[in-house]
């Protein structure tokens, strides 16, 4: 008996669509092109409540040697253990973009998600993108940064908020600086915010928000505070058992 080559056709996409659920075992795509280097264009750094989807995708573009974008590269996305992302494999569309949805881990904390390329020689290349997952407290923390302390802190204006960083006299940090947040005790962290610059011999163009903010709102933003720490915050007292 002949095998209509319309069923053995069904039948291989069928077997195919079977395995692109297996992670792996995805068909594998082909470059068409090949850069020399990925750059993230949004979706980097983005806290998302823990096993979910980040809100926005990661864009990431790969660039030839002048910097030109190039359609058609081949780039694979992995994440670390508990991370999912969607695709695994994906061809860069005509701006040399990828974009790839991203399932934040499962337990709280900074992680990494890694693109990589291939160049015309077949060598590597590699990007590293920083993600934050985020739990319950991180999460009203996430918020009450974005209502009280992101105008400020953050020098960036985005389409819901315009900063304020530029017009103040003395510069606040981004959260995001680990190398001035990381000195600071949780005490002083929270002293800091609920009384004020001044309360802590600083200028008083940080304001006491010991009237707006309760306890658990205040530990909330400091808990967000440790999470986007860059380099992370290592808690005092956490000592591992030396063998
Ligand atoms: C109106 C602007 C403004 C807002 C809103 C604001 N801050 Fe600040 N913050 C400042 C300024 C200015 C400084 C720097 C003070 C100094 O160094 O003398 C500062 C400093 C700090 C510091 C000390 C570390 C540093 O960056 O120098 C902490 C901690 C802090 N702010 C937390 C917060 C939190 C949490 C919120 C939101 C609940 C918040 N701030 C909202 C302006 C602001």
């Amino acid at each position: 008996m002949q095998v209509n080559p319309w069923i053995a056709g069904m039948l291989a996409v069928t077997v195919c669509a079977g395995c692109a659920h297996r992670p792996g075992a995805a068909p594998a795509l082909k470059a068409k092109a090949a850069g020399t280097a990925i750059v993230v264009v949004s979706g980097d750094k983005q806290v998302g409540f823990t096993g979910a989807l980040l809100a926005q995708p990661l864009v990431v573009q790969v660039n030839d040697d002048q910097g030109n974008a190039v359609p058609g590269a081949l780039v694979a996305v992995t994440g670390p253990h508990g991370v999912a992302v969607d695709p695994a494999q994906v061809l860069t569309d005509d701006n040399g973009q990828a974009t790839i949805k991203v399932n934040s881990r499962g337990s709280s904390g900074r992680y990494e998600v890694t693109a990589m390329s291939q160049d015309a020689h077949g060598k590597t290349f590699t990007l590293a993108v920083a993600e934050y997952a985020a739990g319950y407290q991180e999460e009203v923390g996430s918020e009450v940064n974005g209502k009280y302390c992101s105008r400020c802190h953050d020098s960036e204006s985005t389409t819901e908020q315009v900063s304020n960083y530029d017009n103040l006299a003395v510069k606040p940090h981004s959260f995001a600086s680990g190398d001035v947040y990381n000195k600071f005790s949780d005490a002083d962290l929270a002293n800091i915010i609920a009384r004020g610059g001044p309360a802590m011999n600083r200028s008083a163009l940080m304001p006491p928000y010991g009237w707006t903010l309760n306890k658990a709102e205040i530990q909330a933003a400091i808990a967000y505070i440790r999470l986007v720490s860059d380099p992370p915050y290592a808690a005092p007292g956490v000592v591992y058992a030396k063998h």
